[in-house]
């Protein structure tokens, strides 16, 4: 199947891929730069970075880009929300995905600066209000996916959902990893993919390579749904940390400085994701999506290639 560009707004992606964006650190500048250079859509995980930090992040993905379309992605949860939002579009970002909460407030801000605004949902409900609310476009996610969940049901249920309520682009997202994946996305309706555990063994990718290793190594049995302070479960890769608070023996937070709008104080999750991005990933938690023992190819290659080789698989499949 020859895949079609994917529109948002006035933004054309040639390759319909957005690279899901990773928080903390995970996705910074280098790999949303390297993919929109590819011809997909490259985003940053702005979630847990300073204001300054994510400035320069936008302009070093801004100048590997070579005219390629850049987005953040922030959550709704975190404190910060509003602040990552204007920074981002100070810096002109192309467009902003939200996710772990819904904002109707966003989509006038984005309005008011020419800024499309791309809600992450998990329902046909939230994307027919964030239809009615002035999205450009609305990213559809299913449990399949890595990080903070909205959902227990699989993507190939929620998308024909979705697809009926909306006439806007509409993206699937979770446990996507071949081409022939991305095939049957477009025969569920469609516009385009979102894809984050594949850009993880990434050259451009920010974590530190224990983590590549973890998803190197990670068998079907090792992927689990965890409780996050944030109040989602979010779906992991074991490790020691995460076995501690699967048995509720994770240690408490110490030296808050309440990041969240709402935290359980079950643990803290900034400092679990910042310490395995670092490489500690005995002490950390590992995002992943379900499907990453499926990866095929588990060798750390440059971005682009992970793109172009998705689009050749696709387009080697007879529809
Ligand atoms: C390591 C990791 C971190 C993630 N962080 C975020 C995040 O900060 N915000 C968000 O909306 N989604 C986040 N996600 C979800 C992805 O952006 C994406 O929608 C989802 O993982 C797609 O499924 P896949 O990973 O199976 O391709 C994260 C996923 C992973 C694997």
């Amino acid at each position: 199947m020859r895949l079609p560009e994917l529109q948002i707004a006035d933004l054309v992606a040639k390759v319909p891929i957005i690279q899901g964006g990773m928080a903390v650190r995970i996705s910074t500048g280098a790999l949303a730069g390297a993919v929109a250079a590819a011809g997909g859509i490259g985003v940053i995980g702005a979630s847990g970075m300073t204001f300054e930090e994510l400035a320069n992040e936008i302009r070093l993905a801004r100048a590997k880009a070579q005219g390629g379309i850049i987005g953040i992605n922030i959550m709704f949860a975190a404190r910060e929300f509003w602040g990552i939002v204007k920074t981002a579009i100070k810096e002109k970002i192309d467009l902003v995905f939200t996710g772990a909460g819904f904002s109707r407030d966003i989509f006038k801000v984005g309005q008011d600066n020419d800024t499309p605004i791309v809600p992450i949902v998990s329902s046909a409900r939230l994307a027919q209000t964030s239809t009615r609310c002035g999205a450009a476009a609305i990213v559809v996610e299913g449990k399949e996916a890595g990080g903070h969940l909205g959902t227990d049901r699989p993507i190939r249920e929620i998308l024909p959902e979705v697809r009926q309520v909306t006439d806007l682009p509409v993206i699937a997202a979770g446990g996507i990893t071949t081409g022939a994946d991305i095939v049957e996305m477009f025969k569920l309706g469609a516009n385009g993919v979102q894809i984050a555990t594949r850009f993880v063994l990434s050259e451009e990718c920010n974590a530190a390579l224990p983590y590549k290793q973890r998803y190197q190594t990670a068998r079907q049995e090792d992927i689990v749904t965890i409780s996050s302070p944030v109040g989602l479960p979010g779906r992991a890769i074991k490790t020691p940390f995460v076995e501690k608070i699967l048995s509720k023996t994770a240690p408490k937070p110490v030296g808050c400085d309440f990041c969240l709008k709402h935290c359980s104080l079950e643990y803290c999750i900034i400092q679990a994701l910042i310490n395995s991005q670092n490489g500690d990933i005995d002490n950390g938690v590992v995002f992943s999506g379900e499907n990453v023992w499926k990866i095929k190819d588990k060798s750390i290659r440059p971005a682009a290639e992970i793109v172009k080789e998705l689009a050749k698989e696709a387009e080697e499949v007879q529809v």
